[in-house]
């Protein structure tokens, strides 16, 4: 009998409806017996080794914790002192790691590495980000939402700044959680023309952020410059400029509009430092959900 495929998160599209509204069921359960002080050792003697070719502070404090609290155990693996930063094939290192562990977590530059990495692997392969997507941020932010609002389902979402990685996965998120998602990016700093066209239905693009804001229940941004653009950082300012996410910006939402991002924020850049101190930013529990939101994702994923 050949050995059963390994179920993968790579993109937020690796779940459905009902198993996304399960994850995150189950992650507010989580959290709530980790508040109570309620142990459960849903990953006894499990292994899942964490693969980082770019930093991390969030993903790799969660993760680890997440394993640590449930009874497992977490490796960290940094491309600069593995075999891998020394030219070992990703298939290789795929076929090895996987057979000494129960679960993998990889952050690369190329979405293609961890496509390859996950081909090649017998346990399940989580996407920890990617130049194109970032699945588990979004886990924590539809959380974080669902905790303070109930739901998504016909909110109005405005992404205000680059169209990259979180970009790209909240537009996944509007197709699974029924929202409308209006994206305000500078031109040239659209999302890919694929993802545009698949989500076409439930989500708008401009270059007007007050236009994106517009009413809108949640505000998100991000960096300007990611991890791998240090280079075009300067260039990159000028371009974003009037994409600040500010009190003015913020005024023209519903009054009661929340503010997310998934950190780390650079105040004064992409958003004011007013905004981060604003008692309608969640962002520092949209961080810590990041520890629920994966604990409930690894559970669902060993129990496929
Ligand atoms: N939001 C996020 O992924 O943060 P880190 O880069 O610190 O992991
Ligand atoms: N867009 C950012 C997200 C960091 C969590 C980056 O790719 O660097």
């Amino acid at each position: 009998v050949p050995p059963k495929a390994p179920r993968h998160f790579l993109t937020l599209e690796d779940v459905n409806r009902d198993e996304l509204n399960h994850i995150i069921k189950r992650a507010i359960e989580l959290k709530a017996l980790q508040r109570q002080g309620i142990a459960t050792e849903i990953f006894k003697d499990k292994v899942l080794a964490m693969i980082f070719e770019k930093s991390s502070t969030r993903t790799r404090v969660s993760f680890e914790s997440a394993m640590a609290q449930a009874g497992g155990h977490a490796i960290f693996l940094s491309t600069k002192d593995s075999q891998l930063g020394r030219g070992e094939p990703i298939e290789d290192s795929a076929r090895c790691i996987a057979s000494m562990v129960d679960m993998v977590m990889i952050r690369t530059f190329a979405h293609a590495t961890v496509e390859r990495f996950a081909e090649y692997s017998r346990v399940p392969v989580i996407n920890g980000l990617t130049d194109d997507h970032h699945p588990c941020q979004l886990l924590a932010d539809i959380q974080t939402f669902v905790e303070q609002r109930g739901s998504l389902a016909g909110k109005t979402v405005a992404w205000v700044g680059d169209g990259n990685n979180m970009c790209q996965s909240y537009m996944q998120a509007a197709e699974l959680c029924d929202f409308e998602l209006r994206i305000a990016t500078p031109k040239g700093f659209e999302p890919w023309d694929h993802m545009i066209e698949k989500h076409k239905d439930r989500v708008s693009l401009s270059q007007d952020p007050v236009a994106a804001v517009k009413n809108a229940d949640l505000v998100v941004t991000d960096t300007w410059a990611s991890m791998g653009q240090e280079d075009e950082k300067k260039q990159r300012e000028k371009i974003f400029a009037g994409y600040q996410v500010n009190r003015e910006l913020l005024s023209h939402a519903n009054s009661d509009v929340l503010f997310m991002h998934c950190l780390p924020a650079y105040r004064g850049k992409e958003v004011s430092a007013e905004i981060m101190d604003h008692p309608n930013a969640i962002v520092w529990e949209e961080a810590e959900n990041r520890l629920h939101a994966q604990k409930a994702l690894m559970e669902f994923l060993f129990n496929q």
